[in-house]
């Protein structure tokens, strides 16, 4: 059974049935898993109108430091300028376009093109043009300084994650996400990040949105993660729903990791009575998976890198700069196995995606409520997006 217009970008009647009560919703159909040109449409509509996520400020913490980013096919360049404060930046060249930084590397001067040596401050300011006039002369006729500075992204940062703007028109990151910044309130302090043993990256063969697919559902705990749910249930999860922003799971018996000597992480200062026992997985729409606990949180920016490809960049932070040695790896090892339970799955449904018999499939209305807020989010921006490319012409 397949759905009306299989084959191309879903009709009008195919986003209806995704943004259905998930009594009767559909999914996603499959192209939007597989075809290209639904990628490209995806990425203006879903990753590029609103706040999406980039990388983590973690990335690059000392003045200078600059990390070449692929966002979706377009490179980027994060950087923490020398004042401090962390910038994205288009990475190329306003002279010709040439890529300015390839690999991640500390800014000591400016940021100098290869090709012809325009070089820039870490701030985007164009400093200077040398032999742009002739032989000798670095000025010209026309080449105003002070209107080529470095293509600048809107960007915020919030839970250490950098979040980025690419429509920049966008409503400010804090009246864009108030409700999840109110919800996680108590976890605005300082977080620290684990360091080199608290970062790993995971390359899977998925479209982006399988893995927040996933990650928004908790029904899948038996059968994928038996540990997990060896002691946190499905019955002890509840569900995360705030349309057309976030969703996910929490579950109200988190068991913090205790070393052998029965010591833990320290907990995040002042945080409610609920936290004692409670956890919460949410993912901040379209592309950062978050969880926080009381003695640590974690964020995965997925950067989607084709139909079929998406790389998972995983931090996991502390409430204190110094964090047991053993204890931190140990904490690192055992998301990392949570992580990794998943992939089989998301690449598995990746497979199915290209069986021309799968409708976009149907929603466990007891179960699946957060992942089908997804679908119907995404359906809604597609919807939205065609709306004003429709009004512009
Ligand atoms: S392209 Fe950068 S200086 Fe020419
Ligand atoms: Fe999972």
């Amino acid at each position: 059974m397949v759905g009306p217009n299989y084959g191309g970008p879903m009709d009008q009647s195919q986003l209806n049935a995704v943004r259905q009560p998930i009594q009767h919703a559909h999914g996603l159909p499959n192209e939007h898993y597989t075809d290209p040109d639904v990628y490209a449409e995806e990425r203006s509509a879903v990753l590029m109108f609103g706040w999406s996520g980039l990388a983590v400020a973690a990335d690059v913490p000392e003045p200078g430091d600059a990390r070449p980013i692929d966002f979706a096919g377009m490179p980027l360049l994060l950087i923490r300028d020398k004042a401090g404060t962390v910038r994205v930046f288009h990475n190329i060249c306003r002279h010709r376009g040439m890529i300015l930084v390839d690999a991640p590397r500390k800014i000591e001067g400016a940021i100098r093109c290869p090709y012809h040596s325009w070089c820039y401050g870490t701030d985007g300011r164009l400093v200077s043009t040398p032999h742009v006039g002739g032989p000798g002369q670095n000025t010209a006729d026309g080449i105003d300084k002070a209107t080529l500075g470095l293509s600048e992204v809107r960007s915020h940062v919030w839970m250490d994650v950098v979040w980025i703007n690419l429509s920049g028109d966008a409503p400010a990151f804090d009246d864009a996400n108030a409700d999840l910044i109110s919800r996680w309130a108590e976890f605005d302090v300082p977080l620290h990040h684990g360091g080199p043993d608290s970062r790993f990256v995971l390359e899977v063969d998925c479209n982006w949105k399988l893995a927040v697919e996933n990650y928004c559902e908790s029904y899948h705990l038996p059968w994928v993660h038996p540990d997990l749910n060896s002691y946190s249930r499905l019955e002890d999860h509840y569900h995360i729903e705030a349309p057309d922003q976030y969703s996910g799971q929490g579950t109200l018996v988190y068991r913090q990791l205790r070393g052998d000597n029965g010591a833990t992480f320290p907990d995040f200062a002042g945080l409610g009575a609920k936290w004692d026992t409670a956890a919460e997985y949410i993912t901040a729409y379209p592309n950062v998976l978050m969880g926080v606990h009381r003695d640590h949180a974690f964020a995965i920016v997925l950067l989607p890198q084709g139909p079929g490809r998406t790389q998972e960049n995983i931090h996991l932070y502390y409430a204190q700069p110094d964090t047991d040695d053993a204890l931190r790896a140990a904490n690192t090892a055992q998301w990392k196995k949570v992580f990794e339970e998943d992939i089989f799955v998301v690449e598995g449904m990746q497979r199915g995606r290209h069986a021309p018999a799968f409708d976009g499939g149907r929603f466990s209305p007891a179960m699946d409520g957060p992942t089908h807020l997804f679908h119907s989010w995404v359906a809604g921006r597609i919807d939205a997006h065609r709306a004003s490319a429709q009004a512009a012409e």
